[in-house]
């Protein structure tokens, strides 16, 4: 059983992680913690409390982060999203109470209550765990690891930008928090671009089309969330789920280990992750993250079709 705090920024593919997730008897959800990311804070907030509902999920404390970035103005995704952040869904509005807790209270408390027990899983900016640090300078050595959806590191063809030329969104809209949890220490894998828009591992169309058609309220709300998207640009790449996947088994990944910093300052490379590759500079041990090169697709597609069929 893998305990996991979930920070996201719900989000149309934060919420097929929420479907994966909580369909995964590999995982526990100790927490979801929400930051302002692809929607302002109170309507990411808010979709958290409604997928819980969906979900069924009433014992999972759902805690406010960050409304904003550390340093940048803040921007959001919603032309890709939706203006609600969840697609063409329409989710009843919540009726559960937010916990008193902050994200960075819960993500501190629950890293002393489990250590090494503990996998924070950030699918959205990194503004929370940020701060987390900054609050608890152990925290890094505390936990297992922080597993991010996050990066484009041009390991692969897909490698490049979604939010500009070179840079992944989620690190983008934060990345002086991104260039703090990259220097923390904490043990890092990513699941960047390179994987997650490579076209084996996306969602194509058909197979869209062949979990729609089992008609259940999760395919019903999954078709309602994603149908645009699947007309727009012929199927979509599942970001946020195939972050999860990797802590549900990642015996389905090849990661290989690199030195990464992020850029926080250039005029057309803000929020890109800068992979050291020069072979003369690089030392094994000041690699700080296992970044994802290669899945295997058959499994993590069967995975992804299991999961969130709603059977
Ligand atoms: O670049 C993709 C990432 O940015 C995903 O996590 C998506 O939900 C957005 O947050
Ligand atoms: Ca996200």
């Amino acid at each position: 059983m893998k305990h996991i705090i979930l920070d996201t920024d719900p989000g149309i593919d934060d919420a097929l992680a929420f479907i994966l997730a909580f369909n995964s008897p590999e995982l526990k959800v100790e927490a979801v913690t929400t930051v302002a990311g692809n929607v302002n804070h109170m309507k990411g907030h808010r979709n958290a409390k409604k997928l819980l509902e969906f979900l069924g999920i009433t014992d999972v404390p759902v805690c406010e982060g960050a409304v904003i970035p550390l340093i940048k103005k803040l921007s959001h995704a919603e032309e890709f999203h939706g203006k609600t952040g969840l697609g063409d869904s329409e989710l009843p509005e919540p009726m559960m109470a937010t916990d008193p807790r902050s994200a960075v209270d819960i993500i501190l408390e629950k890293a002393n209550e489990l250590g090494k027990e503990l996998t924070l899983v950030a699918i959205g900016p990194l503004t929370n765990i940020a701060v987390a640090i900054l609050a608890n300078p152990t925290l890094p050595e505390k936990v297992d690891k922080l597993v991010i959806m996050g990066g484009a590191f041009n390991l692969t063809p897909y490698g490049h930008g979604n939010a500009n030329s070179v840079a992944e969104f989620n690190i983008w809209l934060d990345p002086e928090a991104a260039k703090i949890v990259f220097n923390s220490g904490i043990p890092i894998v990513a699941v960047g671009l390179d994987t997650t828009t490579h076209p084996d591992y996306r969602m194509s169309r058909e197979m869209f089309e062949g979990i729609v058609s089992r008609g259940n309220r999760t395919t019903d709300l999954v078709n309602d969330l994603c149908k645009d998207l699947v007309e727009r640009f012929n199927g979509f790449s599942l970001h946020d789920p195939q972050a999860m996947a990797y802590i549900i088994d990642p015996t389905m990944f090849t990661t290989e280990k690199y030195k990464v910093d992020v850029e926080c300052s250039g005029e057309l490379t803000r929020g890109m992750t800068v992979v050291e590759r020069r072979l003369y500079r690089i030392v094994k041990d000041e690699a700080n993250v296992d970044v994802v090169v290669k899945v295997e697709a058959s499994r993590f597609l069967g995975l992804i079709k299991e999961r969130i069929s709603g059977e």
